[in-house]
């Protein structure tokens, strides 16, 4: 749910999303919250009361809005997008994979009513500490880490799982042909045939690189 659906559209019709919805392991709907408003212009948003500064988007087009997605299907979650929100990471996004159907209402201007929040909203989610003049690449960010994650949507159900985070541990480095290029060297060991061996090596620099550069993480 948004007020700006050309935001996203491009970003949910296009690449590894786009197939997972061609292939009908996902399906996205973008919902103008405009067409839910009963205002005669079509209004989202209005003043704050108490005379502050921006725009805060009205209850009554969300409430319908997500009162006629709830009329279709029933809802695990009706998320939020906010900076103020739970912090969104690997775990949460597999945890989300497994839900049948989630509503994300994506933020914006200054906020969003708060009854909305209190009596609506289900989870309230940030990707990170920086603030977005929007919720819709948030959206677009959660959409694509829970969507990648689902059986069949990469290529290689594999590589989900062994993706940095999986396992609180950064990826090992990965080098393609050629072997040397401009005498840059692939690692002998990557060419050397021996699968114990290379997998232990990946093991290896996964730990070394998330020793040196995200050592919050060998504490999870
Ligand atoms: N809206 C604005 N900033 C955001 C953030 N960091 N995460 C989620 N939604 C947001």
């Amino acid at each position: 749910m948004t007020v700006i659906p050309e935001l996203i559209e491009g970003f949910m019709n296009e690449s590894i999303i786009g197939r997972a919805q061609k292939k009908g392991i996902a399906e996205i709907h973008i919902h103008n919250l405009r067409d839910y408003s009963t205002d005669r212009h079509r209004k989202v948003d209005d003043y704050p009361f108490g005379g502050f500064a921006g725009m805060v988007m009205k209850c009554q087009p969300i409430d319908d809005c997500i009162a006629a997605l709830k009329a279709e299907r029933d809802y695990d979650e009706i998320i939020f997008t906010t900076p103020d929100g739970q912090q969104f990471d690997q775990p949460m996004a597999n945890e989300l994979s497994l839900k049948k159907n989630i509503i994300i209402l994506c933020g914006h201007y200054k906020g969003v009513d708060y009854r909305i929040r209190e009596h609506l909203i289900t989870k309230e989610v940030s990707i990170g500490d920086f603030v977005l003049t929007g919720g819709e690449l948030a959206a677009a960010c959660m959409t694509d880490a829970i969507v990648r994650v689902l059986p069949g949507a990469i290529g290689d159900e594999q590589s989900a799982l062994s993706d940095s985070f999986q396992d609180n541990l950064l990826a090992a480095p990965v080098y393609t042909r050629p072997a040397d290029y401009k005498g840059w060297q692939v690692p002998d060991i990557l060419l050397s045939g021996h699968e114990a061996k290379i997998k232990d090596w990946e093991l290896q620099q996964a730990i070394e690189r998330t020793q040196r550069l995200r050592p919050d993480l060998l504490k999870k």
